[in-house]
């Protein structure tokens, strides 16, 4: 049994594979986030470590922990966990969605044009290196005393093994790797005044970091395990779907919505705002566009109502309705893909007396579609094109969602087994990928075993008696943003 742990921004999950790659069981626990001011979002890294524990404790009731022979981790990119020369966190971490560092990023690509090609993306908001200049510029109390940063799920690693690490997934998040040499880059560092001896070593996503440290697996209650880099939390969905080569790609609908595709070389594309990675497997990278508020935004909608997000689709789907001439915005945390604006804010448009619950609703589901799309053009804009996509996420859950998305985006959407279980399956299938290999397995023959497909459960094709309806309301989607972008400035 292999041991995948996916630390989420509204939770963390717990997934147990068998020896086979099937899933077992899986177990979560809720995380909040802090907003201390508008733009901004932070999550303290120990509630991370009780969710861990908790995770842990939960699996230890439904199966034999003994059984276990890896932990993978997945997790929530661009985080900029900060800590001392003790490994003491400085300050509560700085998440993917806060949009603070704008100023900072406008600085950087004046100072370092040149950086852009060397990573292959704009210092975007969001991204780790800007926050540490904000940092800097900030709190130079804390910058002081920062010895490390990590990425999220590197620091639960780190508590778990006492080993400092990443994998060149997640390390080409945060704009110091060179997402083609795979390694940290000197020049990178240095603009935001960092060098190789603050940050940890780099590992492919199935490659062996450290073991349990005695102390911890004591504590809880597990053997010493081996543990693997693990990946960010796209990757880690890639790997869990099989999207492991050219031509394949994906949707999460999870708190961020994503646009995921692989590619065969590094293929950056900044202009449009495309993020341009390492994937989490040897000699593979990936592209993606990235919308900041997708499953968000219907919890954000049921949170106002004090309702489920089950309670409003399912509310939607019992009244039948399929259009509506209200139109949402998902801007509820700024916008990266293609938008780059972490002002930019939701809107909800064409409301009056007799708008009800279920078209604020729908509009929701089409809003976040419509911003998938965006990312569908500027992917396409730089030369990636696939067939079909599946789906993974909380909010792939939504069998009306899946099928709003692919009309919207005119492409064949697959819903597979273990969509909802998410990256947390990725993460463990590189667990067992790590140990199998330090058995002497061959990588690429452990890939076409083990990262498969899994069973497909639903197949949605676009319907197209909704193709001008749509058209002309993404048209208005996108002519909204630029009129009401002034209400953001
Ligand atoms: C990707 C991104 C988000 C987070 C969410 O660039 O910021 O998808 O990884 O967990």
């Amino acid at each position: 049994m292999y041991l995948g742990l996916d630390l989420g921004t509204s939770g963390l999950k717990g997934v147990v594979i068998d020896d086979k790659g099937n899933v077992l069981v899986q177990e979560s626990v809720s995380l909040t986030v802090s907003v201390p001011h508008a733009t901004w979002s932070e999550q303290d890294p120990e509630s991370w470590w009780q969710a861990c524990v908790d995770v842990i404790q939960r699996l230890q009731q439904r199966l034999d922990v003994s059984k276990l022979k890896a932990v993978g981790l997945s997790g929530q990119m661009h985080g900029a966990t900060l800590l001392d020369h003790h490994g003491a966190v400085l300050r509560p971490c700085i998440l993917w969605n806060d949009g603070r560092s704008q100023g900072q990023c406008q600085a950087l690509m004046a100072e370092f044009p040149d950086l852009i090609e060397r990573s292959g993306n704009l210092y975007m908001p969001g991204f780790t290196a800007p926050k540490i200049r904000w940092v800097q510029e900030n709190e130079p109390e804390v910058f002081a005393k920062l010895a490390h940063v990590l990425l999220p799920k590197d620091y639960l690693a780190f508590r778990l093994t006492g080993v400092m690490s990443s994998d060149c997934s997640d390390a080409a998040g945060t704009l110091w790797l060179n997402p083609q040499t795979r390694q940290w880059d000197d020049d990178l560092l240095a603009a935001t005044g960092l060098t190789q001896a603050n940050m940890p070593k780099v590992y492919e996503g199935c490659d062996l970091v450290g073991t349990l440290s005695e102390a911890i697996a004591q504590e809880l209650g597990l053997p010493l395990l081996p543990v693997v880099a693990g990946a960010g939390d796209n990757a880690a969905g890639a790997v869990g779907m099989g999207v492991t080569n050219p031509g394949q790609g994906f949707i999460s609908l999870g708190t961020s919505g994503v646009y995921f595709t692989v590619s065969e070389s590094h293929k950056a594309n900044p202009q449009n705002t495309v993020h341009a990675f390492c994937h989490a497997l040897p000699g593979r990278w990936h592209q993606m566009g990235v919308t900041l508020s997708a499953a968000n935004s219907l919890s954000w909608l049921a949170k106002l109502l004090d309702k489920t997000v089950v309670e409003l689709l399912d509310v939607l789907e019992d009244s039948g309705m399929q259009r509506t001439k209200v139109l949402f915005l998902p801007y509820l945390s700024g916008e990266r893909t293609p938008h780059n604006d972490p002002q930019a804010n939701g809107q909800f448009i064409g409301l009056n007396n007799t708008t009800c619950l279920e078209d604020m609703t729908l509009a929701v589901l089409e809003g976040v579609a419509f911003s998938l799309l965006d990312c569908q053009n500027a992917l396409s804009s730089a030369g990636s094109m696939v067939d079909e996509l599946s789906l993974i996420g909380g909010g792939a859950r939504s069998a009306m969602w899946r099928q709003i998305i692919a009309s919207v985006l005119n492409k064949r959407l697959i819903y597979r087994d273990g969509g909802d279980v998410g990256p947390g399956l990725g993460a463990a299938r590189l667990a067992l990928l790590g140990e199998q290999q330090g058995l002497g397995q061959n990588i690429e023959s452990l890939i076409s075993q083990y990262c498969t497909m899994p069973e497909v459960l639903e197949v949605h094709e676009p319907d197209l008696t909704f193709s001008v309806y749509y058209q002309k309301k993404y048209a208005l989607y996108r002519a909204y943003y630029q009129a009401t972008s002034k209400l953001n400035h």
